[in-house]
């Protein structure tokens, strides 16, 4: 099947390519290499030869509809975006550029050519907001209620999907991913926490908790998420669907685990918890069993270890 993947030189979209070249797919990948490295698509190339091509391209160039036209992909996934909360709340008008003019494109090119299926990179950390504890692990159905800009043009993006597919058949299912990590991850993503403590804590350096540490996040392994992404080629149509562990980590104790599994010394200082940090999530993953069969399988453990093994034959 020919697929189009946006972002695929990131860390998501580059694991995501990997698999879907081992599934004998032909795979174009569009990529400014704004945050993402060719270095992650060294696997594709070597292994998709003669079903791998690359464009370096920013999604919100026009040139991006006409070469989505002339692939004629049967699926779209879209995971090309401005990641970075902290980018997001500095210049809002640029994130809303690639997050949302840049998503708008995509979808006129997956028009123009009549792909069948778009598949979305959404946020589960960000579009529910500041959810109540009490509503965790929190569902699909949970009010929409962005913060950050970055929140909201990621969000924005679901209602396009769903116009889009009124307007022109295309299908679409949204995986509202919880906070991400793995091998490829760079620190600057929305699980960028894992990636910052495991160079610290692999080269002996200081790590710094902001706030008293108990504040939790719902961390999902890369290769789980991938699963996820593949499964939604032929499940869960014009849907959100949670994709996270419906666990909330501390980030104390995640900490912890690292420490542990790179048999160092813990070497840390808490600081004054930063302004606008979510005290607590979690996505209620549900939704996702019934709908894509999807259930996460690697423990944090499991995952933090495999990370760390990366991380550190990559120095
Ligand atoms: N990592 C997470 O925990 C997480 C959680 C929720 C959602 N997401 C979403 O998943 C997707 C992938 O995230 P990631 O963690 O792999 O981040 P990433 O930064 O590694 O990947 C984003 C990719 O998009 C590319 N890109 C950025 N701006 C572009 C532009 N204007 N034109 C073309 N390409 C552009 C980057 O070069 C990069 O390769 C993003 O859409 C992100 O919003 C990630």
């Amino acid at each position: 099947m020919k697929i189009l993947v946006t972002g695929g030189a990131g860390f998501i979209g580059s694991n995501l390519v990997d698999a879907l070249i081992l599934e004998g797919h032909h795979v174009r990948v569009i990529d400014s290499l704004f945050t993402g490295k060719l270095s992650n698509l060294d696997d594709a190339r070597k292994q998709g030869l003669g079903r791998f091509e690359f464009y370096n391209l920013d999604i919100t160039e026009d040139e991006v509809v006409d070469i989505i036209k002339d692939f004629q992909p049967e699926i779209i996934y879209h995971l090309a975006a401005q990641a970075d909360v902290r980018v997001s709340v500095n210049d809002p008008l640029y994130d809303a550029k690639v997050n949302v003019l840049g998503s708008l494109n995509i979808l006129k090119g997956a028009a123009e050519a009549k792909a069948k299926r778009i598949i979305y990179a959404a946020s589960g950390g960000t579009i529910y907001g500041d959810v109540d504890a009490s509503m965790l692990p929190v569902n699909e159905s949970n009010p929409k209620l962005p913060v950050s800009p970055y929140g909201i043009s990621k969000g924005v993006v679901l209602d396009y999907l769903r116009s889009f597919y009124l307007t022109y058949g295309i299908e679409y299912v949204a995986l509202a991913l919880a906070n991400v990590y793995g091998p490829r991850q760079d620190p600057h993503g929305e699980a960028g926490v894992i990636a910052i403590f495991a160079d610290q804590v692999l080269n002996s350096k200081q790590s710094v908790i902001y706030g008293d540490g108990e504040q939790t996040r719902d961390f999902v392994f890369v290769d789980d998420v991938i699963d996820a992404f593949v499964k939604a080629q032929d499940k869960g149509g014009n849907l959100l669907i949670n994709i996270g562990t419906s666990v909330e980590t501390s980030v104390n104790r995640l900490y912890k685990v690292m420490c542990e599994a790179a048999n160092k010394k813990v070497n840390l200082v808490y600081k004054g918890a930063r302004a606008g940090e979510l005290l607590a999530s979690s996505l209620d993953n549900t939704r996702a069993l019934i709908q894509l069969s999807w259930r996460p399988w690697t423990s944090i453990d499991e995952g933090i270890a495999k990370t760390l093994e990366f991380m550190s034959k990559s120095k």
